[in-house]
Order: structure tokens, then C-alpha cells, then sequence
């Protein structure tokens, strides 16, 4: 493995995001073995990642996508997902956003609030099936800004409200969404928002449910991700009657089919602490800076048997900046090759060019063990067109 990972960075140069077609085609397969018995379209989240060839890859085990916009929906177009397969969603959909939808024939909308419904969709004819996402007021325990199912969110309406749509526009409304939050490593929160949720689709027969995504991943040694068994032993059964569910799990379907190589700049030391400095940081992977996400992080070069305590940090102007915090690890030498695991959703998805960098390539290693380029780093000219 490791020198593989040295063979892509020598080839393509780093820092460079490498991904695994047979981990990601497994996590997909258990998506759909954990819904086996009930009526199930799998959708996944295209924020988490949308390289255009990984969504084709699940696109052709069945998976539909979920957009929140144009160019999201680009990317599924690139990777062949039939329109009748995407769920569009988000808080900010605009008219010309209604009409764009319309004009391609996607199949699901999550309508955020009664003040959208009333004036997108309370008197347009449309074929798209409308979901009315409900906030159920559950608290997922995880980082707040990933939290989205309590009453003082930005997303969703409450039960409240969605009854008195119903209550008018009952004809119109096909379903229920609902999306708690991400990275949850409990079944309890996931419990709750839907036995809540079926209280209501009881009442209204609405028969058709999108429960969202959230599904948790282990990125520290010491957590267990998400018990899928578990899952299946309690959610499953009460999802039984409804003609549909849809589900929008992106993270735990990337995250581990994902890798950022880094390569080692110097490494800086003072009385008080030392500094690994690496070619990537917040601009490639935000996630430790924005929610103090861990990373693991590796030598894939040398394993010297002297060890240092360090900072792993990037050379972007911010005390922000760093990839993880006082690990300790062989004291590598600058060139080194460093590989940050789990990256594979939310990494690349949430790059950007701060300081005028560039976003790295992407590398697809296929089930055979050869490898391609899926996307080009990009060049100083992408940065200033006008
Ligand atoms: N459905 C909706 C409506 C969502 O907002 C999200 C994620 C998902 C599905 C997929 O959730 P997942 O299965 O990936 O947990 N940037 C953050 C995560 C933000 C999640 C936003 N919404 C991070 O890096 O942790």
C-alpha cells in the first residue's frame, strides 16, 4: 500500500487526494444490504464528494444523488445518474433554481419551509415529487455545526407547520424528509426524528419517507462507528409500511475510501514546540480547523526509530492551519511523504484556493490495483479568468 501511495505522489506530485474503488464500492453495498426488506431508493450526498467519476461508480450499483444545487447536479449528469434518481435540496432554492429543476426532470424535492412551499410550489403543476422536511427537534450529539434537526436550526419546519400544509395541500405533498445532523455515531437520534416523523405520515397517510444522511465513521482508534447491525434491528422494522424510503448517506459511503497525500516541507523546531510544515492545510482539508476533526496521519517514506512530538501544520497565514495537533510519530525528514486517512468525504468538496492555491488532483485506484487521474490539479490561469 505504502508504496503505491509513494508511487501516485512521485507521479502526480502531491498533495494529491487518492481514492479506492473497492472501499468505496463496499460501503455502498452496505448501504443497500443494511435497507434489504423495505422499498429503498439509496441516494448519495454529492456535497461529501462529487467527483463525477466516484458518483459513477455508485451510480452504477443503483445509487441516485442528492443535489443542493446546479452545479451538483452537473456532476451527477457527468456520472449518468438519471434525473428521476436526484433529490434536490437546501434552504435557499430560488425561482429561476424551480424552473432549472423542472427544465431537467429530477425526480424529489425537500421542500426547507412553509414560506417555500407557499412561493415555489403551492401553485406550480409539477411532476417532481415534493417532501416536506421536518425539523423533530432530536439533538444528534455531534459538533453544532453539523447538527441540524433542533428547533433552533436554520433547517426544516416543525410538525406544527408541516400540518397546517397538509391540512391545505395535502394532494400536493408525497413525503417526509428529515436530516438530523452528521457524523452520528448513536441509532437512538436516528430513532427518534422517525418515529416521530411516522406519528405524522400515520395521520396524513403520506406514505413515502426520506430519512437523510448522518451515518457516522470511526476516525479515532478509540471511537466505533455507527452499528449498522444495530441500525438494521431498529430502524428497519419501522420503516416497513411506507411504499418508499430514500436515505442521503454520504459521509460513511467516502470518508474511508478516501486518502490526502501530503508531502513533508521542513520540519521546524523551538524551545517550545515543534512544527512538521506540509504542502497541504486548511485549503485542501478544513475539517480540523472548522470542527477540530481528526485525522490520522502517516509516514509512508521512513520509519525512523527516533520520535517527535509535532504540530502537522500548512503554509497558509493562519494559526488555523493544521492538518493535526501534537501527535508523535517517527521524526520524518523534509520530502517525506505524509498520508492523512478518512478524507474522502468533505475533504476535496470543501477545498479552496485561500492564499491563491491551487486544489490538488484526484487519483481513482481501481479494483485491479491500476490507477487514473479523475481530476486535474488545478493551474494558476483557473484561479484569475474573468
Ligand atoms: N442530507 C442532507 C440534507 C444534508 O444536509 C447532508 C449533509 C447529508 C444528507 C449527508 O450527510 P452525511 O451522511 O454525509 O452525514 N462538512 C461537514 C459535514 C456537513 C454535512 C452537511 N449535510 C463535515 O466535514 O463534517
Amino acid at each position: 500500500m505504502n508504496e503505491l501511495l509513494k508511487e501516485i505522489a512521485n507521479e502526480y506530485g502531491t498533495p494529491v487526494y487518492v481514492y479506492f474503488e473497492s472501499v468505496l464500492e463496499e460501503r455502498a453495498l452496505r448501504v443497500l444490504k443494511t435497507f434489504e426488506g423495505v422499498k429503498f431508493l439509496p441516494t448519495v450526498a454529492v456535497k461529501a464528494n462529487n467527483n463525477p467519476h466516484l458518483l459513477s461508480i455508485l451510480s452504477n450499483i443503483g445509487f441516485g444523488a442528492d443535489v443542493l444545487g446546479e452545479g451538483e447536479l452537473y456532476a451527477c449528469k457527468l456520472a449518468g445518474i438519471s434525473p428521476e434518481k436526484i433529490i434536490w435540496n437546501g434552504n435557499g432554492k430560488t425561482k429561476e433554481q424551480q424552473k432549472y429543476m423542472e427544465e431537467q426532470h429530477i425526480g424529489y424535492v425537500n421542500v426547507d419551509s412553509v414560506e417555500e412551499f407557499e412561493e415555489l410550489w403551492k401553485n406550480s403543476e409539477t411532476n417532481m415529487e415534493l417532501f416536506l422536511r421536518v425539523n423533530p427537534d432530536v439533538d444528534p450529539k455531534t459538533h453544532p455545526y453539523i447538527s441540524t434537526g433542533l428547533k433552533i436550526h436554520k433547517f426544516g419546519m416543525s410538525f406544527q407547520q408541516a400540518e397546517a400544509l397538509l391540512s391545505k395541500y395535502r394532494g400536493k405533498i408525497s413525503g417526509f424528509h428529515i436530516h438530523i445532523g452528521s457524523q452520528i455515531l448513536e441509532v437512538a437520534p436516528f430513532k427518534e426524528a422517525i418515529e416521530k416523523t411516522i406519528n405524522l405520515a400515520k395521520k396524513y397517510e403520506i406514505k413515502k419517507i426520506n430519512i437523510g444522511g448522518g451515518w457516522g465513521v470511526r476516525y479515532k482508534e478509540e471511537e466505533k462507528e455507527l452499528d449498522l447491525e444495530k441500525y438494521r434491528k431498529v430502524i428497519i422494522p419501522l420503516l416497513q409500511n411506507f411504499e418508499l424510503v430514500l436515505n442521503e448517506v454520504g459521509r460513511f459511503i467516502f470518508a474511508p475510501a478516501g486518502v490526502l497525500l501530503t508531502k513533508v516541507v521542513r520540519i521546524k523546531e523551538t524551545e517550545y514546540k515543534n512544527f512538521i510544515v506540509v504542502d497541504t492545510g486548511m485549503n485542501h482539508l478544513i475539517r480540523p480547523s472548522l470542527y477540530g476533526a481528526f485525522h490520522k496521519v502517516e509516514n509512508v517514506v521512513s520509519k525512523s526509530t527516533k520520535k517527535i512530538i509535532a504540530d502537522v501544520v500548512g503554509p497558509l497565514c493562519e494559526t488555523g492551519d493544521f492538518i493535526v495537533k501534537e501527535i508523535t510519530l517517527p521524526r520524518p525528514a523534509p520530502g517525506d511523504i505524509f498520508v492523512v486517512y478518512n478524507v474522502g468525504a468533505y475533504g476535496y468538496s470543501m477545498a479552496n484556493n485561500y492564499n491563491g492555491t491551487l486544489r490538488p488532483a484526484e487519483i481513482l485506484v481501481k479494483k485491479d490495483g491500476s490507477y487514473e487521474l479523475i481530476r486535474k490539479r488545478e493551474s494558476i490561469v483557473d484561479l484569475y479568468k474573468f
